[in-house]
């Protein structure tokens, strides 16, 4: 049978959207599942999200930014992230300091923000005004030359967006959008919105064919009720509505 893998990220501790990604996924036959980082931070569940994504030996994790802040000293961290930081054990503290910041799986490379940051928007510019838009190709292009060469599918997440992008040289940068989180908002480089729109789990499915791999965006749908609950119980309105609606402003 053919190579058929799944690809998560920013699950960002909401552990029922990562379950029903995770029903899908074995449903779907997937052999690997490879996830791309922000694993816990977030004011939902962030000892049960560990739990479950420590218990598959079938997957292969690099570390997002939030899973870096997450072991720094307590004081430093945002409010989401010390929420997430105070259910933490030993146990998932370690395997969090275990996590490679990139990896190489075959012809598959993986990184949180592209091959050199962890905190950078590979498929995306933030103008002066706050607006995403689109990085162009060159750009998107130059990035892509910073991992290495034998590598045909390049995964990012961080921005929560999902998208796959064909450059020049028959590479494919690919971001499977969020598990857990569908928009949020950020001050840096200037204050702006991320939103996807869709309040279902984000994932991908990348199989390899003949000639190249075959990639699919997928969306599942779940019961966010006790997700927004946990939100609202940490005085998050602004994660409650992203939950809720895919939007992070209605
Ligand atoms: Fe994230």
């Amino acid at each position: 049978m053919a190579d058929r893998w799944a690809v998560i990220s920013d699950v960002h501790g909401n552990v029922d959207a990562l379950k029903a990604v995770l029903a899908e996924i074995d449903r779907l036959g997937c052999s690997r599942v490879l996830n791309l980082g922000d694993h816990a931070s977030g004011p939902l569940a962030a000892a049960e999200t560990l739990d479950v994504l420590m218990a598959r030996d079938d997957m292969i994790s690099v570390r997002g930014n939030h899973d870096r802040y997450l072991l720094t000293p307590r004081k430093t961290l945002g409010p989401s992230d010390a929420v997430a930081a105070a259910q933490l054990t030993d146990a998932h503290k370690e395997w969090l300091a275990a996590l490679p910041a990139t990896a190489l799986v075959e012809d598959v490379f993986l990184c949180h923000g592209t091959p050199e940051s962890d905190e950078t928007y590979w498929l995306y510019d933030v103008t002066s005004q706050g607006d995403l838009v689109d990085r162009s190709a060159p750009a998107v292009t130059e990035l892509a030359a910073l991992a290495p060469a034998e590598a045909q599918v390049l995964l990012c997440g961080h921005t929560h967006l999902p998208r796959n992008v064909q450059l020049a040289t028959g590479a494919v940068v690919l971001n499977p959008g969020s598990v857990g989180l569908p928009a949020y908002d950020d001050i840096t480089p200037v204050p702006h919105v991320v939103q996807s729109g869709d309040a279902a789990a984000r994932f991908a499915v990348m199989e390899r064919g003949p000639h190249e791999w075959n990639i699919s965006l997928h969306r599942a749908t779940y019961d966010a009720t006790r997700m927004v609950a946990l939100a609202l119980a940490h005085n998050r309105p602004d994660w409650a509505l992203p939950l809720k609606t895919g939007w992070f402003e209605t």
